[in-house]
C-alpha cells in the first residue's frame, strides 16, 4: 500500500499484503476491515440512486462537515488541490501576491498560481514547522501597498499555526486569510476548528489524509456565505444558473461515491484522531525513555521530537522528528522493514518547476535545514503499543 502523502497514483491495500513492512506507515486494511459493510452498503446507495456527481451523498457530507467543524459552509470538490484553488479564486487574488511557506506539499504554492496569484515565501517557525508570522510580517513591511492579497498558512502534520499572530496580521494589512487545512481535520487553536479560523479553508480527503476518502476528494469551508456561494459557482465551471457562465471557474465536483464514504469516515474521526493523540504520546515516552529525545530545536546525537504548541489540539496526521543523520537512519529503517517518509525532502522555492519565482539557495535556512533533517515515522490510529516499541529500538539501535 502507498505510504506517500500525495502526487503518486494512490495504491489501494489488498487484502492481504505480504509486501507490507514489519511496522508500515499506514496499513488501511486495519481502517477498513471493521467497517467494510458500511462502507459496501455506502457505495450500493449510490449505485442505487446513480448520484453519481454531487447529488444527495455529497450535500449530506458537506451538511455533517459542518456540523463537525461548527462551521457555515462547506462545499465539497474533487481534490484538495482543487480545494486550495477554488479558495484562492473565491477570496480573488488575480495579480496579487498571496503569502505562503516553502516546506509544504508542493500544491500550497502551485494553486496560487493557478488562481492568477505570485506566490511569495516566508521561512518557518523551526518547532512547529509552520509559517513564522514574524517573517511574513518583515515581509509584507517591505511590499508595496495593495500588492499582497492573502496569507495561506498550512497546518503541517495535523498542528494549526499559532493563528491569533496572523489574525492580527490581516487586520493590520487587510489581507485575507486563507487556511491549508489538508492535514488537519479535527485539529483546533483554542475552540476553533481548522477550517474556521481564516476566511475560507481548504481540506484534501487523499486516502491517506486523517479524514479519508476512497479515491481524490476535498472541501472548501467558510463561514462568509458570499465566499460559499462564490465557491460552489467555480465548482461547476463559473455557472449559476445552468449553460449560462458568469466566470471562468472549473469542474471541480466532488463525486458520489466519495460524499457517501466520507459520511462514513466522518463518524469514526473524533475517536481515530483521539487514538493518534495517545500514539503521540506513546512515541514521546519511548523515546524519553530510550534516552533519545534531546531537548532542544536542532539535533545533535539523538532525535528532537515534535511538539504540542500551547493553546491547540494536535491531531497528529504526522509524527516528524528531526535527527542529524536523517537520511542514514532512513536507510536503517528500511532494512529493518520500519516504513518512514519524508514531509518534504525539497522546500518549495528549490523544486525546479518553481525556480521562476527566483529564490536562492539559502533563501528560507529554517525550511532547508529541515528538508534535511525530518523523518515522519508510523502512525495511524491503529498502529500497536508493540509497533511503536520496534519502531524506537530500531531508532536506538541506529543511534547507539
Ligand atoms: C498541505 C497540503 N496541501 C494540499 C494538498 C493537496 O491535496 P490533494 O492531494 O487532495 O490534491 C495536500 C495533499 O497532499 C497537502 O498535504
Amino acid at each position: 500500500m502507498a505510504n506517500t502523502e500525495t502526487a503518486q497514483p494512490f495504491m489501494a491495500a489488498p487484502t492481504t499484503h505480504p509486501a507490507l513492512p514489519a511496522v508500515p506507515m499506514l496499513d488501511l486494511e486495519r481502517q477498513y476491515a471493521p467497517i467494510r459493510d458500511e462502507i459496501i452498503a455506502a457505495l450500493a446507495e449510490v449505485v442505487d440512486s446513480r448520484q453519481f456527481i454531487l447529488g444527495d451523498f455529497v450535500s449530506r457530507f458537506e451538511q455533517e462537515a459542518c456540523q463537525h467543524l461548527g462551521i457555515r459552509h462547506a462545499v465539497g470538490c474533487a481534490s484538495g488541490t482543487d480545494a486550495l484553488w477554488l479558495a484562492l479564486a473565491a477570496v480573488r487574488i488575480q495579480d496579487q501576491a498571496v503569502i505562503t511557506t516553502p516546506f509544504s506539499f508542493f500544491a500550497s504554492v502551485s494553486s496560487i498560481l493557478r488562481a492568477g496569484g505570485k506566490p511569495m515565501l516566508c521561512d518557518i517557525d523551526p518547532v512547529s514547522f509552520n509559517l513564522d508570522a514574524t517573517q511574513v510580517k518583515k515581509v509584507l513591511g517591505n511590499a508595496p501597498e495593495h500588492s499582497v492579497a492573502a496569507i495561506l498558512p498550512v497546518h503541517l502534520y495535523g498542528q494549526c499555526v499559532a493563528w491569533e499572530n496572523f489574525t492580527q496580521l490581516a487586520k493590520e494589512f487587510g489581507l485575507a486569510l486563507v487556511e491549508d487545512a489538508a492535514q488537519a481535520w479535527g485539529a483546533s487553536r483554542g475552540d476553533i476548528k481548522a477550517g474556521g479560523l481564516g476566511d475560507i479553508a481548504a481540506f484534501s480527503f487523499y486516502p491517506t489524509k486523517n479524514l479519508n476518502a476512497a479515491g481524490d476528494a476535498g472541501t472548501v469551508t467558510t463561514n462568509n456565505p458570499e465566499l460559499a456561494e462564490r465557491t460552489r459557482m467555480l465548482r461547476q465551471h463559473g455557472m449559476r444558473e445552468r449553460y449560462h457562465h458568469d466566470e471562468l471557474g472549473w469542474n471541480a465536483r466532488m463525486d458520489g461515491f466519495q460524499g457517501a464514504v466520507l459520511s462514513v469516515h466522518l463518524r469514526y474521526i473524533e475517536q481515530r484522531n483521539a487514538l493518534r493523540r495517545e500514539a503521540a504520546q506513546r512515541y514521546h515516552k519511548l523515546f524519553a525513555n530510550a534516552g533519545l529525545a534531546e531537548n532542544r530545536v536542532y539535533p545533535e546525537q539523538g532525535v528532537v521530537l515534535p511538539q504540542e504548541i500551547g493553546g491547540g489540539r494536535h491531531i497528529w496526521h504526522q509524527y516528524v522528528i528531526r535527527t542529524a543523520r536523517r537520511d542514514a537512519l532512513r536507510d536503517f529503517l528500511t532494512a529493518q522493514r520500519v516504513g518512514s517518509e519524508i514531509y518534504y525532502p525539497v522546500p518549495l522555492h528549490r523544486q525546479k518547476a518553481l525556480e521562476f519565482l527566483g529564490y536562492e539557495d539559502g533563501a528560507f535556512p529554517e525550511a532547508e535545514r529541515a528538508a534535511r533533517e525530518v523523518l515522519a515515522l508510523p502512525i495511524f490510529p491503529e498502529i500497536r503499543a508493540d509497533e511503536q516499541e520496534r519502531v524506537v529500538r530500531a531508532v536506538a539501535e541506529f543511534l547507539s
